[in-house]
Parts: structure tokens; C-alpha cells; sequence
């Protein structure tokens, strides 16, 4: 079972959108997933269609200890579950406040849940995942303590970089203190313009500053920059009004193709993550067959010699 948690303190930038998509996918394509609502917003319920409000248990009732998980998640699709949220939620940090332990309350409960409901031949779920809020508050602590790994999502912007640092020091504390093993396993490129000169140097800078880690003992020294890039699509924007996942809003778009391409590299193994020099040695032909499609080949161009401009990205604890 992979529990990941997708996490970027800045709003906008595609968690939710990558979130209920690639839960979609995986569970499409026969996974068991469970999706976790942690921004108050309920961007994640809403968009699978949910109601956020109407005395529906959730992510609220969860942390302050009136539900458990099993009342508390709904079934959301075939194979897919979710645990929703609401503006409940927002009162949770204040009421938290003087709890012990609460940065641990989300892995306590997932971890009694997913051993309650264990069978003797697989896991309850193949993937959890969990939509953190906009911020490094007390909610995206219990996404990276309940987690083993990170997704960040970015946006190929000049400032795509800028904040980094800051969420990287946090996953590095947290990865000191709490939670050992959890890494920065992935960067999902989201709202790319393709064929913009910006979005492919962004991407480059992204690339290098990831590769620069990769010998040290940082939680991201094994991070996929996704070869999977999801285009800008106005379907993909549409699609939470309807309630509706990309592939029921709009199967035959641009969107539905990445994000279900993303779906198949993520749940390829990662092959490539000692080639960051040669991507062409990461060929789809290479990595070992998969239950679901493995991705095509890299829309990325090679890596180049670094550039001179280093990002700014803060140093890390
Ligand atoms: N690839 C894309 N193309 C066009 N619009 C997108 C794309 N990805 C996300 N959006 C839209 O951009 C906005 C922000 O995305 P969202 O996933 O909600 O970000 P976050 O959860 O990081 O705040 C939403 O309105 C969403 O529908
Ligand atoms: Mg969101």
C-alpha cells in the first residue's frame, strides 16, 4: 500500500486536480483507493460530486475524535472511497491546539484502520492518497506523518520554485523527527503550456536542482520529476463543477490522457530513479511489464549542462 500525500503551501497550483484524478485512474485501472480530504475548502469532495456539509462525517470528525475511519468514509466509485471534508475543518488547528500528539492523530487512525480491515491476501487499499490545504499548518503535518511519500505538484511558472525551500525544510523535519521514511517521491508538472520557451526552462531548473540531491541523505535525493506532464486544459477546469473526474467529464480530452498516463507512471516502478543522467535509459521498453500501460516516452527534453541560475531554494535543517 502506497500512502501519499500531495502537498504545495501555495493554492492553485494542481494538488486537487492531481489528486482526484490520478485516485480516478488508479482506481480505474483496478486499484483500491482511498482519497483523503484535508483542505477545509472540500475542493476534492466537491469535485468527486460529495457533499461537503448536511451532517456527512469526515476529516473534521476524524482528527477531533468523533468518527472513526470506517464511518467516516463513503464510497465514492468503484474501488474508490473517500474521507470528505468541510469548513469544519478550519476549526480543527485552533481545537488541536493543545492535543498531544496531534500531528499523529491521522497515521494513529489510518494505521489502525488499514490493519482492522486487512485480508489475509492484500492490503485494504493499493493507494491512499490525501489533499493537503494551502498552507504548513497543523492539517499538512498529519498529511506527512500519515504518508510515506510526497507529491508535489507545480506550476512552470518564474516563481514555480520560490516557497520550495520552505515546504522542503518542513518535510525534512518531519522526516527527522516523526515519520523516518517518508520521501519526496514525485513532482507532477501541472498546467503546463507546451512548447513555451518558460515551461521548458522552469522544468530544467526543477530537474536540476531534484538531481543535485540525489547523493545526499535528503528526503528528496530520489525524487521523479514525471515524464507525464499535464497539459493546461480547459476541460480539466470545467470538470469539478459537473462533480465529475476527467474521465467521466471528458474522456477523449488532452486531460483525461495525462492524468491517466501519470496514473501508469506512478504506478510503474521507479526505474529511472538512478538514471537521472540518461532519461533514454528509462525507456518504457526497460522497465519490468505492469498491470496497466506503462507510460510512453519522455515529452522532456534531455537534460542539459546545468544552467547557471541556481533556484532559489532556501537550505534546508
Ligand atoms: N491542467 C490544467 N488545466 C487547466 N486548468 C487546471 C489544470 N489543473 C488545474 N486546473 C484548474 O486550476 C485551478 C486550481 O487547481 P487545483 O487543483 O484546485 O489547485 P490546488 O488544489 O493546488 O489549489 C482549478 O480551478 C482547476 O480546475
Ligand atoms: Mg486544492
Amino acid at each position: 500500500m502506497r500512502r501519499i500525500a500531495i502537498i504545495n503551501q501555495k493554492g492553485g497550483v494542481g494538488k486537487t486536480t492531481t489528486t482526484v484524478n490520478i485516485g480516478v485512474a488508479l482506481a480505474r485501472a483496478g486499484h483500491r483507493v482511498l482519497l483523503i480530504d484535508l483542505d477545509p475548502q472540500a475542493h476534492l469532495t466537491l469535485h468527486l460530486g460529495q457533499d461537503p456539509g448536511a451532517g456527512q462525517l469526515g476529516t473534521y470528525e476524524l482528527l477531533t475524535g468523533s468518527a472513526s475511519f470506517a464511518k467516516a468514509r463513503r464510497k465514492a466509485g468503484q474501488n474508490l472511497w473517500l474521507v470528505g471534508s468541510s469548513i469544519d475543518l478550519a476549526g480543527a488547528e485552533v481545537e488541536l491546539v493543545s492535543v498531544v500528539g496531534r500531528e499523529v492523530i491521522l497515521r494513529d487512525l489510518l494505521d489502525q484502520h488499514v490493519g482492522a480491515g486487512r485480508d489475509h491476501h492484500r492490503p485494504q487499499y493499493d493507494y491512499v492518497l490525501i489533499d493537503c490545504p494551502p498552507s504548513l499548518g497543523v492539517l499538512t503535518l498529519n498529511g506527512l506523518c500519515a504518508a510515506g511519500e510526497v507529491f508535489i505538484p507545480l506550476q512552470p511558472h518564474y516563481l514555480a520554485l520560490q516557497g520550495l525551500g520552505k515546504l522542503l525544510e518542513t518535510i525534512s523535519l518531519v522526516n527527522k523527527r516523526i515519520n523516518p521514511g517518508l520521501l519526496v517521491s514525485g513532482v507532477v508538472l501541472c498546467m503546463y503550456d507546451a512548447g513555451t520557451k518558460l515551461a521548458g526552462e522552469v522544468v530544467q531548473d526543477v530537474r536540476t536542482f531534484f538531481g543535485e540531491a540525489k547523493d545526499q541523505d535528503l528526503p528528496w535525493r530520489a525524487t521523479r520529476i514525471f515524464d507525464t506532464v499535464i497539459r493546461r486544459n480547459i476541460k480539466l477546469a470545467e470538470a469539478p463543477s459537473y462533480g465529475q473526474s476527467i474521465f467521466d467529464y471528458a474522456p477523449d480530452s488532452n486531460g483525461a490522457k495525462d492524468y491517466a498516463r501519470l496514473a501508469a507512471e506512478i504506478h510503474a516502478p521507479p526505474a529511472v530513479l538512478h538514471s537521472e543522467e540518461s532519461p533514454e535509459a528509462a525507456a518504457p521498453e526497460a522497465a519490468s511489464p505492469q498491470e496497466v500501460a506503462p507510460p510512453e516516452p519522455p515529452v522532456q527534453p534531455e537534460e542539459p549542462p546545468p544552467p547557471s541560475l541556481t533556484p532559489p531554494l532556501g537550505a534546508t535543517a
